[in-house]
């Protein structure tokens, strides 16, 4: 009897001590340690990503608003290894997921969409592959969009014309298919606004040989338009068929 109470009088503080991150709500930190998890990081620059602490915002490339809730992820170029969690949909006050220049493979999770308060998507030159989350025309805030140099396939989805804050997209050099979108944030793009054209620059670049190495997206009997060969801009203006231009490389940039 008395040796279980004495047991009981040592463990409490330990038990306190586990509780603590729970009761304090860490719910931020558990979706980062599950990152964490799920990544290879032969630099060991999450080492001191500790999940006991009761919250996150001392960890190396995490930044907290005064509330301590985390409002930037600078990742970026640290040789991580890995796919993204769908845990990262549970940071509501996220505004830059900077996660560029690793070695992160999957798919982009679709609760990235949740993230309404992004301002600043960075995934590029990582091995993403699969389609761009049409959740991700849920960012209402997202002024840039950068998923370049990965292995994305898949169409351009149409909800990210109803980002009117959208700055600065750059999606090339992935395997993606379909039209351009015109309307909606991507007229901004367009040279059919040609008193923008000057604070904008665009490159959309292709094979030499456009039309060869055609991977066809489209049913049987779908139409596909000629793509005429992607030296000018002009040609941005005109919807046409990306499938014809692979590699696909878009990089829209305007100075606003
Ligand atoms: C990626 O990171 C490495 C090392 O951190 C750097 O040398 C390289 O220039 C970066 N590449 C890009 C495209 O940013
Ligand atoms: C997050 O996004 C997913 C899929 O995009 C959705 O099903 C889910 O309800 C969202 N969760 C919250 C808490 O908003
Ligand atoms: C890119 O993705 C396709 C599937 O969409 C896959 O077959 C291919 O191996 C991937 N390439 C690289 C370099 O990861
Ligand atoms: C752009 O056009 C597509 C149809 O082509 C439509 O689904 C989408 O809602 C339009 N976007 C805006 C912002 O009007």
């Amino acid at each position: 009897m008395i040796s279980s109470f004495v047991a009981l009088f040592l463990l409490s503080p330990f038990l306190v001590f586990q509780m603590l991150p729970m009761v304090s709500g860490n719910s931020e930190g558990d979706a980062l340690n599950a990152l964490k998890r799920n990544l290879k990081d032969p630099n060991s620059v999450l080492q001191n990503w500790n999940p006991l602490q009761a919250n996150p915002c001392m960890w190396f490339g995490v930044t907290c608003n005064s509330d301590n809730s985390v409002i930037r992820l600078d990742l970026g170029g640290v040789n991580l290894l890995g796919e993204l969690v769908p845990q990262l949909g549970q940071l509501p006050n996220l505004q830059y997921m900077e996660l560029h220049n690793n070695s992160i493979s999957g798919k982009i999770p679709d609760v990235l969409g949740n993230l309404t308060n992004l301002v600043s998507l960075d995934l590029y030159w990582n091995r993403l592959s699969g389609p761009i989350p049409d959740t991700l025309g849920n960012l209402r805030k997202l002024r840039f969009l950068r998923l370049n140099h990965n292995n994305l396939s898949g169409n351009i989805p149409m909800s990210l014309t109803n980002i009117a804050s959208l700055q600065s997209i750059d999606l090339s050099d992935n395997q993606l298919t379909g039209d351009i979108p015109v309307n909606g944030s991507f007229a901004l793009f367009t040279p059919s606004r040609p008193n923008l054209l000057k604070s904008c620059s665009l490159s959309l670049g292709g094979p030499s040989s456009p039309g060869s190495n055609v991977k066809s997206e489209g049913g049987p009997g779908s139409e596909k338009s000629q793509a005429p060969s992607p030296s000018s801009l002009a040609y941005f203006s005109a919807s046409y068929v990306l499938s014809l231009l692979l590699p696909f490389f878009l990089a829209v940039f305007s100075a606003f």
